[in-house]
């Protein structure tokens, strides 16, 4: 047998696809070697885009009348690339979480899509007796899991994203019996897709009621999966997502027999898993429970209790603070990336360095929207990169500091974490910030958290809180501080 010049490059072109995505993974692993990281992954997909459309021409042109399949396939890529190019121009920093949770849906609901294009162009049952029967159920399981995994992605990257933007609660949706529930839908999947895979020919309604079966309950796990993990978890079902979505596109490699899909898929699929693990350690979370939608965590109700009074500082007076501090350590949060107040940051932070004061930055793990999100926003500023660490790293020096900023954090300093076991939060690590001589938190009012959790730090004693947007009030601070 012999294979077409075309295939044969395809298949060369998809194996340095394959190798760029490779190295592309290891150059995202670190700071400094993030841009070339991306710089693969971009030419890994162009190749990996040009070899696939190579390949669909050349299988089209035994086709009498092409030109109709060639015109869609260009028309869909062009409305495609338009919207995303339009979408990832206009995007925030601080929207791109639930940018991402979108993208994964479309992956999800394209291997739904593609598994039952798999089932209507009619493997199901054609195959003979003996090793051909034995190839078409593998295809028939094929169809059922990429449509479940995919059905799965589908819903929960939408409530993900529903989440993330703030139009659906972001605290746990608890139905009575919610591990039953996930356990109860895996079952049934088992029993439909062995009722499915061993259903003989496809005349009558029986497999497409099966599939349709498995689609509808693959759509409602997701929802109910992610609908029952808690805001402070949501990090953690962001990078979950991204693991089945890759997953399903590993199934779908495995249904179209696009061998790149395949190990694109499962380069995603385990990355995100690692991903995941990584972010559950980080939080104190078990990583079966986070996967399997929150399975065991029964988070108590968000505190209404009653911690007395606040108090209030001016800019002014925390100028003084601060000109009268040896050591100070600064600890973002989202709420510094919604007021892009990273460049004020960074003057406040030189122009105390050149005083002489010893000025830090403590980076929880998990701090703004996106993992990295503050390393980011802060490199984006030129802040030093060694002045800048790691919650880990930081979190025994808080002691020693004399005056702490919290800059639009909330729950990545709430003390409830490490000292209320009620707490929805409890359990997870947090930046000590308490521990210091003085902490000034800047916020709007005293609204709660991404987590919805009450935080009992703005009602210490060496707590201050300086109202309003994080940009204006760390500008007055620098015009308070003079030349
Ligand atoms: P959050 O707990 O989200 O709190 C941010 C605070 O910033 C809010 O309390 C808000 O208070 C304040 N804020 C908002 N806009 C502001 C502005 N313009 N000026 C001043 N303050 C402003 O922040 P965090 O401590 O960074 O914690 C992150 C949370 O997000 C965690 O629960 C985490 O699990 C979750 N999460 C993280 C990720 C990743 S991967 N990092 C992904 C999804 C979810 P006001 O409204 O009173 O101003």
């Amino acid at each position: 047998m012999t294979i077409g010049i075309i295939p044969a490059i395809t298949t060369a072109a998809y194996i340095i696809a394959a190798l760029l995505f490779i190295l592309s993974l290891a150059g995202l692993s670190k700071h400094e070697t993030s841009r070339s990281g991306l710089t693969y992954g971009i030419v890994g997909m162009g190749i990996a885009l040009i070899a696939t459309i190579a390949l669909a021409l050349d299988d089209m042109s035994a086709l009498a009348d092409k030109w109709l399949p060639i015109t869609l396939l260009f028309a869909a890529m062009a409305i495609g690339a338009a919207i995303g190019f339009w979408r990832a121009k206009i995007v925030e920093m601080t929207g791109m979480p639930e940018l991402i949770a979108l993208l994964h849906s479309f992956v999800g609901i394209a291997a739904v899509l593609i598994g039952w294009n798999g089932a209507l162009r009619g493997f199901h049952g054609d195959a003979g007796p003996g090793d051909l029967r034995t190839l078409t159920n593998v295809h028939e399981a094929e169809i059922a899991i990429g449509i479940f995994i995919g059905a799965v992605t589908f819903t929960g990257s939408i409530v993900a994203n529903l989440k993330l933007s703030g139009r659906m609660k972001s605290s746990p949706l608890m139905l009575p019996g919610k591990n039953f529930i996930n356990i109860g839908a895996l079952l049934v999947f088992a029993v439909l897709t062995v009722l499915y895979v061993s259903t003989d020919g496809h005349s009558g309604a029986k497999p497409w009621i099966l599939l349709a079966a498995i689609t509808v309950i693959a759509l409602l796990l997701g929802w109910h999966l992610v609908a029952s993990i808690g805001g402070g978890d949501m990090p953690v079902v962001v990078s979950m997502l991204n693991s089945y979505s890759g997953w399903a596109a590993a199934a779908s490699g495995f249904l179209l027999g696009n061998d790149l899909l395949i190990v694109t898929g499962a380069l995603v699929g385990s990355s995100g898993a690692y991903l995941s693990y990584i972010m559950c350690k980080a939080m104190n979370r078990s990583f079966l429970s986070v996967i399997a939608g929150g399975f065991g965590i029964e988070a108590g109700p968000a505190a209404d209790t009653d911690y007395g009074e606040h108090r209030e500082i001016q800019a002014d007076a925390v100028a003084e603070l601060l000109s009268g501090a040896k050591s100070v350590v600064i600890t973002p949060g989202y709420g510094m990336a919604v007021a892009q107040a990273q460049y004020p940051v960074a003057d406040l932070t030189s122009k105390l360095r050149a005083k002489g004061v010893d000025v830090r930055f403590g980076i929880h793990p998990v701090a703004g929207r996106l993992p990295g999100h503050m390393n980011v926003l802060l490199a984006e500023a030129k802040v030093p990169y060694d002045i800048v660490l790691e919650m880990d790293e930081i979190n025994d020096d808080f002691p020693d500091t004399d005056v702490v900023l919290v800059i639009g954090a909330n729950d990545t300093v709430n003390p409830a974490a490490a000292e209320d076991p009620s707490s929805p939060i409890a359990g997870m690590p947090v930046l000590e910030v308490w521990n210091a001589k003085d902490v000034v938190v800047f916020k709007r009012s005293m609204a709660a958290g991404y987590a919805g959790v009450q935080n009992p730090l703005f009602f210490r004693d060496n707590t201050q809180m300086l109202f309003g947007d994080a940009k204006d009030r760390v500008e007055d601070i620098i015009a308070a501080l003079g030349h």
